[in-house]
């Protein structure tokens, strides 16, 4: 359904997308995931049409978006990552606009509006000004927008991001809705938590370039001996920390308030052989955990490098 093939991307000198290929099947709910900077909203705006790609290309439903930019886009609607500023427009007016970029029939656009709004929860939203409604409904109103052409594929940039929890459970049922009518479905997240439980494959994008992609399970899998260990200690946590780093089954050490956060590669034993000898070492341990499920930790390894280039 959509085919990232070769694709690269440079801002002047700057790559922000480098040798990017992966696929997205019919039906498929595709969580693509990455730090801030990876090259997500690049690779999304490329796929929507709205930005030339360097090398390599994007075929969306066999469509080269470079060279049949308009057959491809017809598959495509696009949900970008910020909305627009729009003073004294209804929600009906706003989506009766884009009714007619489309080209929908003056005549079908109340039905179409009607059930649009329904499907995203702001039937009773209809004589609302757009600027006066929330996060979440602007966002949902972004989705009726995308969804006016009844495209194929539906790609969502950051859709959850700043979102409340209530707003966020709103948007998943949506998901599983459009999921249900046989869409396929691209979301971008920097939380690949976000996304593990509405997503059916997992791609995880970094510096321009993917490092994996796969069911959740199957990611889970991958790496389902690499736990992320808590510890707190009395004293000074700088030698404990290098201690931490002679360790070859240690990685990924980061330092919060109070606590010491690390990777570790081992399996049970290895944590309480760990803890052990932090002891007889003469630590004073008096918390060790270990935190977040797999995927959070699968996703600190995996990322790693830029986190530090980030500190
Ligand atoms: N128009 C631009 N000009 C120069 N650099 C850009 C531009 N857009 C994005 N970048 C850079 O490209 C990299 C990837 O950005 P982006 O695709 O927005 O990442 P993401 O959406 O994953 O956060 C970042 O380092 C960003 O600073
Ligand atoms: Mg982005």
């Amino acid at each position: 359904m959509l085919k990232v093939d070769g694709l690269y991307k440079n801002y002047g000198s700057f790559r922000a997308v480098s040798d990017l290929s992966f696929h997205v099947e019919k039906g498929e709910v595709f969580g693509f995931v990455g730090s801030n900077g990876a090259g997500k909203s690049t690779t999304i705006r490329i796929a929507a049409g709205l930005l030339k790609a360097t090398r390599g290309t994007i075929y969306v439903n066999g469509f080269d978006v470079s060279k049949e930019p308009s057959k491809a886009k017809r598959f495509i609607g696009y949900v970008p990552d910020f909305f627009g500023v729009y003073e004294d427009l209804k929600t009906t007016e706003y989506m009766n606009f884009y009714c007619g970029v489309h080209k929908v029939p003056v005549a079908q656009r109340r039905e179409v509006i009607d059930n649009l709004l329904e499907l995203v929860n702001l039937s009773d939203k209809k004589d609302f000004y757009v600027d006066a409604l929330s996060r979440g409904m602007k966002q949902r109103l972004c989705l009726a927008r995308a969804l006016i052409h009844n495209p194929e594929i539906l790609i969502m940039d950051e859709p959850a991001s700043g979102l409340d929890p209530r707003a966020r459970v709103e948007f998943r049922d949506i998901v599983k809705t459009l999921q249900n009518m046989g869409k396929t479905i691209i979301i971008s997240s920097h939380i690949l938590l976000e996304l593990a439980e509405m997503c059916t494959t997992i791609g995880i994008i970094e510096k321009g370039v993917l490092v994996t992609k796969g069911t959740v399970s199957e990611i889970q899998k991958q790496l389902s001996h690499l736990s992320r260990l808590k510890l707190k200690v009395i004293g000074d946590m700088e030698i404990v920390i290098n201690m931490l780093k002679e360790k070859p089954k240690v990685s990924d050490i980061t330092k919060g308030h109070g606590y010491i956060e690390c990777s570790f590669d081992g399996n049970d034993l290895e944590k309480a052989e760990l803890l052990k000898e932090l002891v007889n070492r003469e630590v004073e341990v008096f918390h060790f955990e270990e935190t977040a499920g797999n995927l959070e930790s699968i996703f600190m390894h995996l990322t790693k490098e830029d986190e530090k280039n980030d500190d």
